[in-house]
């Protein structure tokens, strides 16, 4: 195993769990290990999730991305798990999973659900298309601040069980529409005047983040916008997340988000990317010339 503390610390952290003040020591470790020796590190790890439940256990935040019950890390449930500080049962899995929560990353994701409640507000579109919607509490939390908002926000999701979920949490409420469809194959239809898509197309390589970027420049309307969500080239967790948490993203910077977006034919629209607070999810902001 990789030795970076004295010997048998980090043992005891794996056994106990960390608390607070051993976060930063533990973010070294993944960080300077995964560095040294990418594949060696990762292919070490697995023995230390199978030895600990923090790492394997569905109920933890980490054994359950890397379980992907669903076929993919990060979904719905992960998510809401992650919007609703989500702690496990049992002193060792829910120290972990204060770890987790605490992490960047973590507070990043909570972050984007801000951030499209803030942009909702400032803007005030009639409509908006919602790409790969997951578990929608953002939409969910906005009809909280927003009750009596003028919107159809159309969902558009591949997971039917995403889609369940999402349903029940917004039960009753007509102005919210889910469409099962995968980006991929969807064949656009109107035009709206905001469309928001977080948590997708870091799952894209550019050649597939630009077709899809040039399907949906269609569907908005003159004037309107199109925000897209993705991680940063410098997230912080990328070790924790990729070995601990067998969660596999394309991180970005804002100039390789801007190239991409140029690529898609978007050059006169402005575009500009954002972040949220902990600097680790941007967002690219394009606006369609009206
Ligand atoms: C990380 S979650 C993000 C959910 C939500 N946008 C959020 O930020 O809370 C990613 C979602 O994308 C959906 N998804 C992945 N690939 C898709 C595709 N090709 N078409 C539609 N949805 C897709 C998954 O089912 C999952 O619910």
């Amino acid at each position: 195993m990789f030795t970076i503390t004295p010997a048998g610390t980090m043992n005891r952290l794996f056994v106990d769990g960390p608390d607070a003040s051993d976060y930063p020591r533990i973010n070294d470790y993944f960080n300077r290990a995964y560095q040294r020796d990418p594949e060696n590190f990762s292919r070490e790890f697995e023995s230390l999730r199978r030895e600990h439940e923090a790492f394997h256990s569905l109920q933890s935040i980490a054994g359950y991305c890397c379980a992907k019950p669903f076929g993919y890390a990060g979904d719905f449930r992960l998510i809401d798990r992650l919007y609703t500080h989500y702690i496990g049962s049992g002193v060792h899995i829910a120290r972990w999973d204060a770890f987790a929560q605490a992490q960047p990353a973590a507070v990043a994701v909570r972050n984007r659900k801000t951030y499209f409640i803030d942009l909702m507000k400032a803007n005030l579109p009639a409509n908006v298309l919602n790409v790969a919607s997951g578990p929608a509490r953002d939409v969910l939390e906005f009809f909280g601040y927003c009750p009596d908002a003028a919107v159809v926000i159309d969902c558009l999701e591949y997971d039917a069980h995403a889609i369940n979920y999402a349903g029940s949490l917004l039960k009753g409420n007509c102005r919210v529409r889910f469409t099962q469809q995968n980006i991929l194959t969807w064949k656009a239809e109107g035009t709206y005047e905001m469309v928001w898509s977080s948590g997708l197309f870091d799952y894209f390589t550019d050649g597939v983040f630009v077709r899809v970027l040039r399907k949906l420049l269609g569907c908005v309307a003159p004037g309107g916008q199109l925000v897209i969500g993705n991680f940063s080239d410098e997230n912080p967790n990328r070790a924790f997340m990729e070995v601990g948490m067998q969660w596999f993203l394309h991180h970005r910077s804002p100039e390789q988000l801007i190239d991409l977006a140029k690529q898609a034919g978007a050059e006169a629209w402005n575009p500009e990317v954002k972040s949220e607070p902990a600097g680790v999810n941007l967002f690219l902001h394009l606006t369609k010339p009206a």
